[in-house]
């Protein structure tokens, strides 16, 4: 945020910004990334209009071949499928996408079907963990979150409005404490969050409630053009804390 911005003024201009995301009309039904095509869903996270989902497959090391290292993956809030299928076409064996949105599910599928990694690539409608099967572990577990304080009483207008806040950042006390659960015994939790737009003392202080540490290890500040100047994005790895 910047100097002159409190969380209050910033959620309510976020409100803003994920209504004109989903009603402006040069919205497409499909868009190009990287050479390759993706559908677009209405009610889903646009890729094309934040660079967060860039910043991922970046983070990721999914912008050069060769360079992913996981045998399975964990998408949480995987929106269009966009990473999850980037990494299932980098040769990931098993890749689930879990979302809130249900139309993020379904977008999910189409794009792992349209690009024939739909044997690689399961999409789950899910509430964090609560629609996977208890026994499932993964290599890596990632969230590209809503890291944008929201209060506490925040309804939600839109099923689009979930890529964004995170009322009381009560998903984000949750992932921290379910999501060490869930990996395989050497595996990695990594959560992309932004250090000017979401609350990072704020995260910082749930990961001590949780007993979780956060280690920082990849950052990256770009010239966001968007909704402000510069904006810093992060990698955290999180893992139990000693
Ligand atoms: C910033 S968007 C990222 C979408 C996609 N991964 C990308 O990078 O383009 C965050 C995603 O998290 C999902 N999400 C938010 N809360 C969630 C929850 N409690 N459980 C599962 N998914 C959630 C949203 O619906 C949204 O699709």
């Amino acid at each position: 945020m910047s100097k002159v911005e409190t969380p209050e003024s910033y959620y309510r201009r976020t409100l803003t910004l994920s209504s004109n995301d989903v009603t402006r009309d040069d919205r497409p039904k499909t868009f190009t990334l990287y050479d390759r095509e993706w559908d677009l869903l209405d009610e889903v996270f646009a890729p094309i209009y934040r660079p967060s989902t860039n910043v991922s497959l970046d983070f990721l090391d999914l912008l050069e071949p060769g360079r992913f290292k996981w045998d399975s993956m964990l998408e949480m809030g995987s929106g269009t499928g966009l990473i999850c299928v980037t990494a299932a076409l980098a040769g990931c064996g098993r890749v689930v996408g879990a979302d809130i949105n249900p139309h993020a599910v379904e977008n999910t599928r189409l794009n792992a079907a349209r690009h024939d990694v739909g044997d690689r690539v399961r999409a789950v409608h899910s509430d964090l963990f609560a629609g996977l099967g208890e026994d499932e572990r993964f290599d890596v577990i990632f969230w590209n979150s809503n890291f944008i304080w929201a209060p506490e009483d925040h309804e939600f207008e839109s099923p689009h409005e979930h890529a964004f806040l995170d009322p009381g950042y009560e998903a984000h006390r949750r992932f921290l404490e379910e999501a060490p659960h869930w990996t395989t015994e050497s595996g990695s939790v990594l959560l992309f969050f932004s250090s000017t737009k979401g609350d990072l003392p704020g995260l910082q202080r749930l990961a001590v409630e949780t007993g979780r540490h956060l280690n920082v290890v990849r950052r990256e500040t770009i010239q966001d053009g968007t909704d402000m100047p510069e904006s810093e994005y992060l990698l955290i790895e999180v893992t139990e804390a000693r």
